[in-house]
């Protein structure tokens, strides 16, 4: 029986919320996903004929916990996280060994030479390497046409890890050792051959002990079928889980989508697709549901009863620079808004799930998915942007670039009223804003308070009493906080009233650097952790409510609104908004 070692600490003081890891100070020995300890497993798992051990679909053999009561000490969760069931137990009841020392996790990077491995993959697994969370025996195995031997490839890794650990302690010993563990296997997206030769170089690295495989697909989707076919079939594992992360964008619209997703079930279970929503991953769209569900005086209010309206906002300070051939085929409806701000919607709203189970609370987001009124084409504004010259730097237009075509009226802005119609929300905007090349990069969420009704001191705020009211902050990125806009009495012996923040600047209050969204995500997918990643009918869900109004922009060649380079966006967003009497908070004076 493996045992952790003493110098094994648990990360959090709370035993009972399923979010914690483990963090080991050296690489684990046996690496159980803590959450497992409170959730219902995944309903889609069979159970086989011993009873703390579940099969997965997608192969995963996972021990099923004993009951643990909330106040269970640290030291005896610790145990009964190793002695939960006996590892002879287990290596009857599944036919797997648990041992960490018998199985091993590869992962392959199917587009490796590609811009999302090099910038964000690579130092993401780097990261969780340093910190100590990948297991004992794991191997990272690059894949794509280019050329490169396995020491050009840690050249690449090694130049590009510029992740927020490089001027961390022992940063280069680490990843030296990490590098040591990278290699390259060169082949096409479509050969079984070229995959099989990398199963080949897979179970030699495997050495015999239980094989564990996770493919990121990172390469862009018309190949993505093409890739999964040849890998399932050549190179998945023989007597472990096979996993398959997939990037976005899911298709362009319903029926894409939905070819899509059945392609990708003719060789994959449900189970074993992890469709990344990295905004799913950020460290304050994870703490929405805390935020809501573990604070007494927040669920309270969030209803239509207490909130006059929700904003999300992302922006983005740059243009579309280098990926102009991608996003003219996609625009920002469907590059942002979505994905990204829709799942960040359907977090906000959703009722309390039952637990925080990936199901449950997937089901919970659904419901709002379904709930919502479809979009109308009067409820949205577009925006394209144009060249601008500033303190003598010229800005160029979307359409100079050269993967663009010239009258492209493919939207780099837009702004949507969009409303849930259920009891909870009926009649509260939740507006949306995305753009590229605006004057900052922020992305937020805004909830707008109602007044405050028979108030005492509105005499003392003049005509306005929209700027009175409460507002609540969540600032995802960057320079992450959540505030609170008060009315607060200015000290002195008169009654002047202002508004001043609660704040909680995270930089301020916590010293521990925020992990990459990639982090969190590539670890969620090698523990087999599915909450923060979309299931078919969520992804449904969401294309039904914006294919129809895409399609008509499309169908009317709605002219986008030109804005220029680094402004504010079309003005229409501000109209927008007032018809719902919605001031966007973004203008305020704390910007
Ligand atoms: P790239 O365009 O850089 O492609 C990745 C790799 O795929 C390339 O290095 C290339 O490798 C191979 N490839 C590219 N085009 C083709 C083609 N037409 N046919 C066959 N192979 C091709 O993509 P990214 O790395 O930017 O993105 C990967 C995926 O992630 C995409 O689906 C993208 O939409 C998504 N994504 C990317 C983000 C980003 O910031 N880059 C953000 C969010 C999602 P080789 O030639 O060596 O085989
Ligand atoms: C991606 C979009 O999904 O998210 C990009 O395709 C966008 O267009 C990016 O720039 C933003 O991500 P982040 O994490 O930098 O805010």
């Amino acid at each position: 029986m493996a045992a952790l070692s003493s110098s094994t600490a648990l990360s959090s003081s709370s035993v009972n919320g399923l979010h914690q890891r483990i963090a080991f100070s050296s690489p684990p020995s046996f690496l159980l996903p803590q959450r497992f300890l409170s959730a219902k497993l995944s309903l889609q798992c069979r159970r086989n004929s011993h009873p703390n051990m579940v099969l997965m679909e997608d192969g995963a053999a996972v021990t099923r916990p004993t009951h643990v009561k909330n106040e269970t000490p640290l030291n005896e969760l610790n145990e009964r996280l190793v002695l939960g069931t006996s590892l002879e137990e287990s290596n009857d009841a599944a036919g797997f060994d648990m041992n960490g020392d018998e199985s091993t996790v590869s992962i392959t990077v199917v587009g490796a030479s590609g811009d999302l491995a090099k910038k964000k993959i690579f130092p993401a697994l780097f990261a969780l390497y340093y910190e100590g969370f990948l297991p004992k025996h794991f191997t990272i195995f690059g894949y794509a046409r280019s050329k490169m031997t396995d020491a050009e490839l840690r050249n690449m890794v090694s130049r590009t890890l510029t992740c927020r650990i490089d001027k961390r302690e022992n940063c280069d010993e680490k990843m030296d050792e990490f590098l040591k563990r990278c290699f390259y296997h060169s082949g096409q997206y479509d050969s079984q051959e070229n995959f099989a030769a990398l199963d080949k170089k897979l179970m030699a690295h495997e050495g015999g002990r239980v094989s564990n495989r996770l493919f990121y697909l990172s390469i862009p989707p018309n190949i993505f079928i093409d890739a999964v076919r040849c890998a399932s079939s050549s190179a998945s594992s023989g007597n472990g889980w096979t996993r398959v992360i997939v990037e976005k964008p899911f298709g362009r619209d319903s029926e894409s989508s939905a070819a899509m997703t059945k392609s990708l079930k003719q060789y994959l279970k449900e189970d074993q697709i992890f469709r990344i929503d990295h905004y799913l991953g950020k460290e304050l769209v994870e703490n929405l549901s805390v935020l809501r569900f573990s604070n007494l005086i927040f669920e309270p209010l969030w209803s239509r009863q207490y909130i006059r309206n929700v904003q999300l906002i992302f922006s983005e300070d740059f243009g579309t620079e280098g990926r102009g051939g991608y996003f003219d085929h996609y625009g920002i409806i469907r590059d942002i808004m979505q994905n990204h701000l829709l799942q960040i919607l359907a977090l906000f709203a959703m009722e309390t799930p039952v637990s925080l189970d990936a199901e449950d609370t997937r089901n919970e987001k659904v419901k709002v998915l379904r709930s919502m009124r479809p979009l109308r084409l009067e409820d949205v504004v577009t925006g394209q942007y144009k060249s601008h010259t500033k303190g003598g730097v010229s800005y160029p237009a979307y359409t100079d670039d050269k993967t663009v075509s010239k009258d492209s009226l493919t939207p780099t802005f837009a702004a949507a009223a969009l409303f849930i119609d259920n009891a909870r929300w009926d009649g509260v905007p939740f507006l949306m804003k995305a753009g590229k090349a605006l004057h900052t990069r922020r992305t937020e969420i805004r909830v707008q308070f109602r007044h405050v009704p028979g108030n005492l001191y509105n005499r003392n705020f003049g005509t306005d009493l929209d700027r009175a009211t409460n507002e609540l902050v969540i600032r995802v990125q960057p320079d992450e906080a959540i505030y609170l806009k008060i009315n607060n009495k200015v000290p002195g012996l008169g009654m002047r009233l202002d508004r001043s923040h609660l704040n909680l600047h995270y930089a301020a209050r916590y010293s521990k650097e925020i992990p990459d969204a990639y982090e969190r995500l590539l670890l969620d997918a090698i523990e087999g952790e599915r909450r923060l990643f979309i299931r078919s009918d969520e992804l449904d869900a969401a294309w039904a409510l914006f294919t129809p109004l895409l399609k008509e922009l499309e169908e009317k060649k709605i002219i986008p609104e030109y804005y220029p380079y680094g402004s504010r966006g079309p003005v229409g967003a501000h109209y927008l908004a007032a018809r719902y009497n919605v001031r966007w908070g973004d203008l305020g004076v704390e910007q």
